[in-house]
This record gives C-alpha cells, structure tokens and sequence, in this order.
C-alpha cells in the first residue's frame, strides 16, 4: 500500500543500499533490489492502478518523487564509483618515464676460454697451428705412445677415469699430451702446434685441484731443435703472458716422454705481492721413444714439448685465491674480467 511512511522505507533502504556499494559490481546489485522490477519500490508502483481516483495524483507524486530520489542517488554514486576505479586503473598503469630501464644482463665470456685463447694466440703469432685431440682418449696415445711403462704409477685407477670395460683400454685423457702424438701422426713434418683443451683427473675440487681442469701442450718437431729454441721459446711465451721482464728457469725434473725433461717456473714480475718466481709447467726435448711411436726417425728429426695447467695459471696470473669459483659458473666471477683477462 502505498503511504508516506512504506514509501520512505523503501527510499531509505534503498538509498543505504546504493551508498554502501563499493564498485560497480555491487551498485548494480543495488540497482536491481530496490529498482528492479521485484523490488519493493516497483511493487509500491504497481499498486497505483488500484489507488482511489481522488488519491491518486498525490500517491503518483509521492511514487514519483521517491523513484527520481532513488534514480539520483544511483546516477551519482554510479559517476563517484566510475571516477574512483578509473583513478585505480591508471595508478595501476602509470608509467615512470624517468625510470631506468632494465636492460639485459650482458653476459661475459669465461675467463679460462679468454686466457686460453690468448695463449693460442700467441702461438699463432709465432708462426705455430692449434690442434686438437679427443677428451675420450685411447690408454696407448694416453700412456704408451708417450713413453709410459705399463706399471707407471701415473696409470693407477686412482689418477685416471678409466672408461668400463677396461679391455676397451679408452680413459678420459689425463692430460694434453697424446696430442703430440696425434699430431706427429696427422700432420708433415716439421711440426709446431700448440694445443689447449680439458683433461681429466681423480681428484677432489679444492682451492687449487678439480678433477676437470685445461691444460696446454706445445710440441716443435724439426731438424735440428736444441734446448736453447725452448727455453727462447718459453721465454718469449713468459714474457707475453706476464710482461717484459719476466724470464724463466728450469729445474732438472722426469717425465716419461722427454729426455731431458725440466720442471718450469716463471719469474713473474707484476705479482701482487710483489715479483716472484712460480711453478708453471714441465717440459723437455721430445724423447726419441715418443718420436718413434709416431713413425719419426729420431736421427733426423728432434723437438721439444712443454705443457702447463690454464687454471693455475689464471689462479697465480690474475691473483686468484680459489680454483672452484672458475668451475661453478657464477657470472659475477666472470663479469669482474670483462672481455679480457
Ligand atoms: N703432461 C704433463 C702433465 O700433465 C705436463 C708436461 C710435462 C707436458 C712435460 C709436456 C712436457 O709436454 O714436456 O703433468
């Protein structure tokens, strides 16, 4: 029935209803229960086609006046809600154009791939070639061809990462040196080569051992070769890596396939500490068993060889205190270096 006061209640409850919607969501939820057709308003509506003639024109205004009060309310609080989630949208969406952008991470190259390069290169400037051999080596380029008895402790199943079955006599090479004999073997004589690449042993990963590691080989085949051209050869090698008044020195040592051999230390000028000499490598002039495994008369031709560790001489080269940060691939270990080392 319609009457002031259930007029009012249904504009009072509406209006409640309309100011208490958050977001548009619940506006229109509003919407439909107090103007939608169930609503009690609309039903209030309704009820005017029964409403006595004399009463009519007041209860039509009445109903009239409530539902444009009710429509009010709506439209306002609708363009208040508009305004407010437009406000959050583009609070969302702001763009700080004085922001810094975030570029890519540049990466970096290993600093034992740069150092190993530049050792090739110097070797290249002096006329040399680089070689390769396989990391999944025989045992006879591994040991044999290269002077080793067959009981050498260096054979021993504690240093080298033999391959199952052992009667396939392949290991995972223990060191670059079968490549002297790869090389002999490949290429017309005379031979110089240098030879980077990653060699294997039974070690534990400390500051200063991983049981993967890189070392380089040189060998020179030709006639007439003395210990003078190695140690001139070194030298010049020493001086390019360390700077110009580095020198070397070589110490009476033993290997199997180098007679004599010698143990190499470098007189490193720039050290941190201040100069001093470093244990840097073996070498020696190419003993003539190794010559004839690769078919060379030893009478004609002779050499000599040298190998030493990349890491260890990244380690002592670049003041490194801790040989696993080059093996556990964090960038920021690399990124210090830059491009080159
Ligand atoms: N192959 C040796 C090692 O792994 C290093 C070496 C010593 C290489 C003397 C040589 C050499 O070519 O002449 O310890």
């Amino acid at each position: 029935m319609i009457s002031d006061e259930s007029v009012a209640a249904a504009v009072d409850a509406a209006l409640t209803a309309i100011a208490a919607a958050e977001d548009s969501t619940a506006l229109k939820a509003a919407r439909g229960a107090h103007v939608g057709e169930a609503s009690v308003l609309s039903r209030l509506n309704a009820t005017l086609r029964d409403v006595a003639k004399d009463q009519k024109a007041a209860a039509g205004k009445l109903m009239g006046q409530a539902r444009a009060r009710v429509a009010q309310a709506l439209a306002e609080r609708e363009s208040e809600i508009v305004a407010h989630e437009e406000e959050v949208r583009l609070e969302a969406e702001f763009v700080d154009v004085t922001a810094l952008p975030t570029r890519a991470r540049a990466g970096a190259r290993h600093p034992l791939s740069l150092l190993q390069e530049r050792i090739a290169d110097i070797f290249v400037g002096m006329g040399w070639e680089v070689a390769e051999g396989p990391e999944l080596e025989s045992e006879w380029f591994n040991f044999d061809a290269l002077n080793f008895a067959p009981d050498h402790p260096a054979r021993a199943m504690q240093d080298t990462f033999f391959i199952d079955p052992v009667e396939s006599h392949l290991l995972l090479r223990t060191h670059t040196s079968p490549v002297q004999v790869r090389s002999l073997l490949s290429r017309e004589l005379p031979v110089y080569v240098i030879a980077p690449g990653r060699v294997y042993r039974t070690d534990e990963l400390d500051a200063t051992h991983t049981p993967v590691f890189m070392q380089v080989e040189g060998i020179a085949i030709d006639k007439g070769l003395t210990m003078a051209h190695l140690r001139g050869t070194l030298e010049h090698f020493a001086r390019a890596m360390f700077g110009e008044g580095a020198k070397i020195r070589l110490r009476p040592n033993y290997f199997p396939f180098t007679e004599p051999s010698a143990e190499m230390d470098v007189w490193q000028p720039n050290a941190k500490g201040g100069a001093r000499w470093v244990e840097w490598g073996g070498c020696g002039m190419v003993n003539p068993n190794v010559l004839l495994s690769a078919g060379i008369d030893p009478e004609e031709y002779q050499g000599f060889a040298f190998g030493m560790g990349i890491e260890r001489t990244l380690q002592f080269r670049n003041d490194l205190n801790d040989m696993r940060d080059m093996v556990e691939g964090d960038i920021r270990f690399s990124q210090q270096f830059g491009m080159v080392v």
